[in-house]
């Protein structure tokens, strides 16, 4: 296969061919999902829950993204590698700086992950200006989670939703290439996914996204307690690892995933 670019997806969007991305935080997941198919692997700093067990992200540092996306690099080959700023390491511009320098001269990354418009947006142009390729975040940021108190459906009134809009099309006005679009519902994703050029990628935001991500443990039915709604257990019925991701791949190509019952209204 070749490789997945950061133009390459912009192409897919123009072209409608679903974009398919999962979480891995290290090599073995990671070569897992390239022998699938999956067109992007997100370190996401998720790690923090369903890694290092802990009740949010906020604990994750740079060290820790930096070494889960290292292991992650080295089982790829093809597919395009984002890795996520951890909390308040996008503080400001010389922080957020550093740590994408770090994440992409140490850890391999192809691009960073940013969660947030608003002043965030500053943070944005400037890894743009330097060249280093940007996904955005918005919806339910899950750094925010104190904020919101607790991780609940984002953009649901009205006002709401025209916020999300204008902070997508000024998270793309600053430069970023990509974004992640979790838990608004899909009549806003798919406004927001329309009125933008770079590609959307939702994750509980509906099936009109440019493309789609789950937690890779989550959609294995791996994490414990309740499974949120937005994800669904691809290996239930299969009887491999690759099966399951290889299932996953084709149901967000073929627009069966996700479903009305993973989405919100
Ligand atoms: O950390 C993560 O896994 C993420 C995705 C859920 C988008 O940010
Ligand atoms: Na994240």
């Amino acid at each position: 296969r070749k490789p997945v670019t950061v133009p390459g997806l912009k192409a897919m969007k123009a072209e409608g061919r679903k974009i398919v991305m999962l979480t891995a935080y290290d090599a073995s997941f990671a070569a897992q999902l390239e022998s699938a198919g999956v067109d992007v692997a997100l370190v996401g700093d998720s790690l923090g829950m369903v890694v290092q067990g802990r009740s949010s992200t906020l604990p994750v540092t740079v060290d820790e993204m930096v070494y889960h996306t290292a292991a992650v690099a080295r089982g790829l080959s093809s597919t395009l590698l984002v890795a996520d700023l951890p909390f308040m390491s996008d503080r400001d511009v010389p922080s957020a700086m550093e740590t994408a320098t770090r994440l992409v001269a140490q850890g391999g990354a192809a691009m960073v992950k940013i969660e947030g418009a608003g002043r965030i947006c500053e943070v944005i142009a400037a890894l743009a200006e330097r060249d280093i390729p940007v996904c955005a975040h918005l919806g339910l940021t899950p750094q925010s989670v104190n904020k919101f108190g607790g991780y609940k459906v984002q953009g649901k009134t009205q006002d709401a939703a025209d916020k999300l809009l204008a902070d997508a099309r000024a998270v793309e006005a600053a430069g970023a290439d990509l974004l992640v679009l979790e838990c608004v519902p899909t009549a806003v994703a798919a406004r927001i996914t329309a009125g933008l050029s770079i590609p959307t990628i939702g994750i509980g935001a509906g099936v009109d996204c440019d493309g789609q991500v789950l937690v890779v443990y989550d959609m294995l039915g791996l994490t414990p307690g309740k499974r949120p709604r937005f994800s669904k257990d691809f290996l239930a019925g299969r009887d491999s690892i690759q099966g399951a991701i290889g299932a996953y791949v084709e149901d967000v190509r073929e627009k069966r995933f996700p479903g009305v019952e993973h989405s919100f209204t």
